[in-house]
């Protein structure tokens, strides 16, 4: 997804430029550019990798020594294919405006006929570049404005989203950005401000940030940013402290981040109970709930929209909550719930997972759900992120940034999250307080488990090298684990790019079954559950019908080891627990095999980590 960054200060800005981009290169994109100032304005940018932008730009640099200004942005194709034109910045014709954008102008069309009618050049095939050329116009028709009042008058023209900065040679000590529905935030130092997409790139800079809100404008120069709305009324920020450090968003010494992440699990999983699963007390507390927790127990029901991964926690999050507090509860994907009109009102609840805070589908389904009256309640990961703010209460899952493509710990952040949830439903109703001490326990012994299933890591890898040729998988589960049926094969899909699909065991028979042959590689997870002997008959049928089976199984099972090719052990734990577990191999299995075929996992082709546009 497109990321932005800019600068203005003391130091040289091209390297910080791009170094800035590098940082947001985990967000997935085609193509970068950045646009210097320093009298005069230049623009390089192309199709490709930052990597290649900046020895392409060692040239540019010579002529422009010493720019303390500039902007850069790294672009994920919407409107028109990758290539260096479609590349942001956008210049005017005269050269000497240069903006970059995130989001989508949604009446770029009309705007554009009536610029190209007038005269306009249009180098780009983006929706984007409207955006230079209306405050171009704008600019020629009052000359005697600045550019914050050229870049406000455009905007309110611009029907759609925008992450916005806007730099120009005629008033060449300012940064203008602007935000409707695309991220911004701008970092603090000294003598010198930061503006990014996400927090990543200005991390290394400075920990004092602040977070445009939708509709708002921002000058920044060298002294100081002042914020306004659209409508030219002046807005007070606060100053937000960043509560993560450059060493947590780099691969500590993984190969990749996706493998740094999935190690990292028994760590997240610690953080995310720390403070609020209370082991003494035998108590949960959840803060950001917490003055909502009567209207959220006496819900009529509970909705849950996510996209991808996030969406297989909801489905885990049903079961969890309908098993302990009884309420009835049903997941959609956010881009479903958004355009079928959904049957929602005060005496429902929404709850949106987001590990971004940022999926425009779950941020649209949060709207729908808010205008319809619903109580909104958010688990992010991203801390500040727009479902984080738009929510009316909601979770942190504190698993820290997460980099990799394919999302590993928010998954297990998200469950853990939706485990307390369902706990807290459920307190003084449905369970016991006893009941809830013996989940609490249990909940608390998961790291050390989770940790042994990561001491797996070599003999996954082993069995990812006989299984990594193979053209399909079949992942199957029941109960709480048919969504981490669901979550293996898009792992695997994601990053290997070999076809995958995650059934319930019991729907095999529908229609999988006929798939099965000696070429197909089935992963059942068979863990000792009221399922368990079913799904002993479900390994059957498909050795039976030379499929090749790969268990997940409980420690100690001996009866497995005769069924499947090979066993996977993880430690026994209770049905809504395992999920947590079951999980892990799946993930590394994903891994190695993508690996070993020679794929970037952490950057997977086609996908992006924020999905901020439909
Ligand atoms: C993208 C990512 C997935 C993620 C999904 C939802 O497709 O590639 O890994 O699960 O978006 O993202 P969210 O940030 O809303 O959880």
């Amino acid at each position: 997804m497109c990321g932005i960054v800019g600068y203005i200060g003391w130091q040289d800005a091209a390297p910080v430029l791009l170094k800035g981009l590098k940082r947001l290169e985990y967000r997935g994109y085609d193509s970068a550019g950045i646009a210097l100032l320093n009298g005069a304005l230049s623009v390089m940018k192309q199709k490709g990798s930052v990597g290649g932008l900046e020895k392409d730009t060692e040239a540019l640099r010579a002529n422009l020594p010493g720019a303390t200004v500039g902007i850069g942005h790294t672009r994920w194709a919407t409107h028109g294919e990758p290539s260096d034109c479609n590349a942001h910045p956008h210049l005017n014709e005269a050269g000497d405006i240069a903006i970059i954008h995130n989001g989508i102008v949604e009446n770029y069309s009309a705007l554009k006929q009536e610029l190209v009618s007038e005269g306009y050049l249009f180098l780009s095939e983006t929706d984007s570049e409207v955006l230079v050329h209306l405050i171009d116009r704008i600019w020629k028709r009052e000359p005697s404005l600045d550019l914050e009042s050229v870049t406000r008058s455009a905007l309110r023209h611009v029907e759609g989203a925008y992450g916005l900065c806007v730099i120009s040679s005629r008033e060449p000590d300012k940064i203008v950005v602007a935000r409707k529905g695309s991220p911004l935030v701008i970092g603090i130092g000294v003598g010198e401000f930061f503006i990014a997409s996400d927090a990543a790139p200005i991390v290394e800079h400075t920990n004092k940030v602040v977070y445009l809100s939708d509709g708002e404008l921002a000058v920044v120069t060298r002294e100081g940013y002042s914020v306004k709305t659209i409508e030219n009324i002046e807005q007070e920020k606060i100053v937000t402290e960043l509560d993560f450090s450059l060493e947590k968003i780099e691969k500590g010494g993984f190969e990749h981040f996706m493998l740094k992440e999935i190690f990292e699990q028994p760590a997240v999983m610690h953080d995310v109970m720390r403070g609020r699963v209370r082991l003494d007390e035998g108590q949960i507390h959840l803060g950001g709930i917490v003055d909502y927790l009567d209207r959220l127990k006496h819900a009529k029901r509970i909705v849950i929209c996510a996209c991808g991964t996030s969406w297989h926690a909801a489905l885990i999050g049903e079961y969890l909550i309908e098993e302990f507090a009884r309420i009835p509860v049903e997941v959609d994907y956010a881009s479903e719930f958004r355009y079928r009109n959904p049957i929602v009102g005060v005496d429902d609840v929404v709850i949106l997972i987001s590990q971004s805070g940022e999926t425009a589908d779950t941020l649209a389904a949060l709207r729908t759900a808010r205008e319809k009256g619903a109580l909104v309640m958010g688990i992010c990961n991203v801390v500040g992120s727009t479902i984080a703010r738009e929510t009316l209460c909601g979770m942190y899952t504190h698993a820290g940034p997460e980099i990799g493509v394919a999302s590993t710990k928010a998954f297990t952040a998200q469950v853990i999250m939706l485990y307390m949830l369902a706990l807290a439903l459920s307190k003084g109703r449905t369970i016991s307080n006893d009941e809830i001490a013996i989940h609490l326990k249990e909940l608390s012994s998961i790291p050390e488990k989770a940790s042994r299933i990561l001491e797996l890591d070599s003999q996954i890898k082993t069995i990812a090298e006989r299984f990594k040729d193979a053209k399909n998988f079949l992942y199957l589960g029941r109960g709480y684990n048919f969504p981490v049926a669901l979550e293996g094969a898009l792992k695997l899909k994601e990053i290997s790019y070999i076809h995958a699909e995650g059934y319930p065991a019991a729907e095999m028979k529908h229609g999988p079954i006929a798939l099965i042959d000696e070429d197909m590689p089935v992963i059942i997870i068979a863990t000792r559950d009221n399922t368990y002997s079913k799904i002993l008959s479900n390994i059957e049928e498909v050795r039976s019908r030379k499929g090749r089976v790969i268990a997940i199984a409980n420690d100690g099972d001996q009866e497995i080891s005769r069924l499947a090719e090979d066993v996977i052990y993880i430690p026994q734990a209770s049905g809504p627990i395992t999920p947590l577990l079951a999980v892990i191999p799946l993930q590394l299995l994903a891994y190695h095999i993508a690996t070993l075929r020679g794929c970037n996992v952490d950057r997977p082709r086609n996908l992006a980590k924020s999905v901020t546009v439909e």
